[in-house]
């Protein structure tokens, strides 16, 4: 009982004020090499069998959850582009069919992509897939989330920047153990442009067999980071995106949005929006008029918690791309407040950091100078650019932390973010330890808008109650 009092003294002081100086962790891992795993490892393995599928993935195929759509490659010919899935492994007595192509990369020439929509599937529900022909076929699983409901609960897992060294292999590893239902990825997949010519197309396809045993198996909701542009005139390669607009799908028109690099989904208690911070964003362009949009439509009494992805972080205190995303701060900030976001996943810096609720939205070019603010109707940013690829880490934070700056440590890893009902969420980001999973940045996010109203503060209290029954978190956001 006095463990509960201290909290929720504590959960209203927080509303208050944005708490005590940030942390610098001194944690200093042996970090393994960053370099990327060689082709003929294991974890890049071809699947068995003439044709077999491979580099299998799902995504959510509608804006509310009951479609799904998979995708895989076939190297030997087109094959089926059937899709049989049902209720058991042993009765798939359902049947969806897809599409087939491929494309050439100044002279990489893909296999035969498959993708396939599988719609009005149940709620709360697991499906078993099979794809492929004969005996090469093979077969998966995936759980679709509960209804649109504002206290159904979902665990997300947040990857940034992953790429296909084995400190991705652990953050893949990590990621699995902490038992996600739903991947938010917020760019920089691959890192196949850092090769050239034929190789590009070839560690593209590595990286789909790499991340398979989690792709398959759980939605990935994509946004695409920079190494996704692939800007080539070298080899006469200048349309941005290319290699991944080919190859993942994303269901961006159910959002009536333009382009698939920008879009939303709904996930039982989760509005999920998906920036891209290397297409158009200012004033009048597509991507800004159909955010516009789209934040009208968010219906907080049924999806509570309103979640934005973008690549660039917006609040950044490391050396590495340091203000990289402050043209898409003067454009969004304001709506991000307005809107009341819970919180904003970011990549792109090789590192962890997680701010306090602030803004700077008081600036203007006549004003003069100003600093971000504690602002109670801001977003919690986080960026988790950590997933582990090739570039290695970004070490060097700037000195002093500045004030809107919570925790950050230059550490490999992954974040969770758990939903438990509509007022609370356990959040956790887990360090990459030499082998070990380490929760290391944990609290409790109070949603920002059942979190905030006074008047539910007594449904609050009790949601408080089930949520924590069994955390010893003391940090409230
Ligand atoms: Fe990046």
């Amino acid at each position: 009982m006095l463990f509960k009092i201290l909290l929720l003294s504590f959960l209203v002081l927080s509303c208050t004020s944005h708490g005590n100086a940030g942390v610098t962790s001194t944690f200093v891992r042996s970090e393994w090499p960053s370099v990327d795993i060689p082709l003929d490892n294991e974890v890049f393995d071809v699947p068995k069998g003439y044709n077999a599928p491979q580099q299998v993935h799902i995504t959510q195929g509608d804006y509310d959850g009951k479609a799904v759509i998979v995708s895989w490659v076939t190297v030997d010919e087109p094959g089926s582009n059937k899709v049989r899935y049902g209720l058991s492994e042993e009765k798939l007595d359902l049947t969806a069919e897809g599409t087939v192509h491929n494309y050439t990369f100044y002279n990489y020439k893909s296999g035969y992509i498959h993708q396939c929509l599988i719609e009005g599937l149940q709620y709360g529900t697991k499906y078993y897939y099979e794809i492929g022909d004969g005996d090469s076929s093979r077969s998966f699983w995936f759980q679709t989330p509960l209804p649109i409901d504002p206290d159904a609960p979902q665990k997300f897992g947040i990857i940034g920047d992953l790429g296909q060294t084995y400190n991705s292999l652990s953050t893949l590893e990590h990621c699995k153990q902490t038992g996600t239902e739903t991947i938010l990825f917020v760019g920089d997949l691959s890192y196949a442009d850092r090769y050239q010519y034929h190789d590009v197309g070839v560690r593209w396809d590595s990286w789909g067999r790499f991340v398979e045993p989690s792709t398959a198996y759980q939605p990935w909701i994509w946004s695409a980071g920079n190494h996704e542009i692939e800007y080539f005139p070298y080899m006469g390669e200048v349309i941005p995106f290319r290699n991944f607009l080919q190859r993942y799908p994303t269901p961006y028109l159910a959002s009536k949005s333009s382009s698939p690099l920008w879009y939303s989904v709904r996930r039982a208690s989760a509005h999920i929006i998906v920036l891209s911070s290397y297409s158009p964003f200012v004033k009048y362009t597509p991507q800004w008029e159909w955010l516009n949009e789209e934040f009208k439509k968010v219906d907080r009494e049924k999806t509570p918690w309103l979640i934005v992805l973008m690549h660039a972080p917006i609040y950044n205190s490391n050396d590495a791309h340091f203000m990289e995303g402050e043209s898409m701060r003067v454009v969004f900030e304001s709506w991000f407040c307005r809107y009341k976001v819970d919180i904003i996943f970011a990549g792109h810096v090789h590192a962890y950091e997680r701010s306090y609720r602030i803004s700077n939205i008081k600036y203007n070019v006549s004003n003069g100078p100003s600093y971000p603010v504690p602002d109670k109707s801001a977003p919690v940013y986080v960026t988790v650019g950590d997933g582990g690829n090739q570039e290695g880490l970004a070490q060097r934070f700037r000195d002093p932390q500045p004030d809107y700056s919570a925790f950050r440590e230059a550490s490999y890893g992954h974040s969770t973010l758990e939903i438990k009902n509509r007022t609370h969420a356990i959040y956790h980001w887990n360090r990459n330890d030499d082998g070990k999973r380490i929760p290391t940045d944990s609290f409790v996010l109070l949603n920002q808008y059942w979190g905030l109203n006074r008047r539910r503060r007594k449904l609050r209290k009790n949601h408080l109650h089930s949520a924590l029954s069994d955390l010893p978190l003391s940090v409230v956001l």
